[in-house]
């Protein structure tokens, strides 16, 4: 096998699968009030043709899939996808990142169809400002969703995600962390991206990850840092007293470009070498006009050799991604 890399030397191992652009949330920081233009259906892939992307990939090395969306869940039947997608040959790690809401009913479904792990969004804790942020009064289903995941011990660890914005999370940080200690969750900090629909993203709204460790030390007392994979986003650490553990992604503050090994692939069959590309290489005309696994593998080798350096959000003169992160695929 001829692994696939990059122009830069790096592997790529992991897939993000964006399987619907649609979501029942509208979070601030990733999709606007409304007025957002759904994808046609004809336009989106579809199970066999996800499941091919996958196999065709697995076989160049790529043997991390996560399923994103949108909210993956509220496609129809997405238990289907999992078990098609667990039994391809070189999958070695399948999971899922949700806004939890329909958890409850699926979480069930999901494992038994071979799921592995579980990234749940949650930004508060406490439902008005829950309602806030995702502009939806869903806290209590998300929480029941949880409970339900948390059944089946198949699924762990069960990571919380929580985008950390400047004059919103600080008061929440305190309840999360003590959600770390007292439940089989990670809960992780993820700092604020500009890839919010809105365009309202600013600078001094990223809350970084050394600031929310300083405030949970405040409260809980030192972190101690746990070694985490080199490919890792996320920098991992633990209460001294051994309780728990807590994540910071920081990619602003500390971009991890160096070390990424991810590509994208978006609903309509767009791959996506970053989150921030401007550009995108088309999989969906070629997977529907006949073309061979060979020339798929060529078109993902050609593609992926011209994946970006690193992000510029940093740099003067930043410019946006050409599409806002739930059209993406976290
Ligand atoms: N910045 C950082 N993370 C984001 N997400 C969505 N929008 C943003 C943003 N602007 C993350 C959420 C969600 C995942 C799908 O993407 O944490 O869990
Ligand atoms: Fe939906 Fe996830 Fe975007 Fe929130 S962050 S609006 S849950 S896609």
């Amino acid at each position: 096998m001829i692994p696939l890399t990059d122009g830069w030397g790096r592997a790529i191992k992991s897939l993000r699968v964006s399987v619907t652009d649609r979501c029942n949330f509208r979070c601030r920081y990733c999709m606007p009030a409304e007025g957002l233009e759904w994808l046609a259906r004809d336009e989106v892939l579809s199970f066999e043709e996800l499941e091919r992307v996958v196999r065709v990939m697995a076989g160049m090395g790529v043997d991390e899939i996560r399923l994103t969306g949108g909210e993956p869940l509220v496609r129809r039947d997405v238990p289907t996808l999992v078990a098609l997608l667990a039994r391809v040959p070189g999958v070695a790690d399948l999971s899922l990142t949700t806004n939890g809401v329909l958890l409850d009913r699926l979480a069930g479904p999901l494992v038994e169809a071979g799921l592995h792990r579980l990234n749940v969004s949650l930004d508060s804790l406490n439902h008005a400002r829950f309602a806030e942020i995702t502009r939806r009064d869903a806290l209590d289903r998300v929480l029941a969703g949880l409970a339900e995941a948390e059944r089946y011990p198949a699924l762990r660890p069960i990571k919380l995600n929580c985008v950390a914005v400047r004059g919103f999370t600080e008061v929440e940080i305190p309840a999360l962390a003590e959600l770390a200690r007292r439940r089989p969750y990670v809960v992780r900090f993820i700092e604020f991206m500009p890839l919010d629909a809105d365009e309202v993203w600013r600078r001094d709204e990223v809350l970084s990850g050394a600031e929310i460790r300083a405030l949970i030390e405040e409260s809980w007392g030192p972190l101690e840092e746990i070694p985490a994979k080199a490919s890792s986003t996320a920098r991992r650490f633990r209460f001294a007293d051994g309780a728990g553990e807590i994540g910071f992604v920081n990619p602003v503050s500390e971009p991890f470009c160096s070390s990424c090994d991810r590509i994208r692939l978006t609903a309509d069959g767009q791959l996506r070498t970053c989150l921030f590309s401007r550009r995108e290489w088309d999989l969906k005309e070629p997977l529907r006009t006949g073309a061979s696994d060979a020339e798929l593998e060529r078109l993902i080798r050609f593609a992926v050799s011209h994946k970006e350096l690193k992000h510029r959000i940093n740099d003067e003169g930043f410019v946006r991604a050409s599409r806002s992160m739930s059209q993406i695929g976290g």
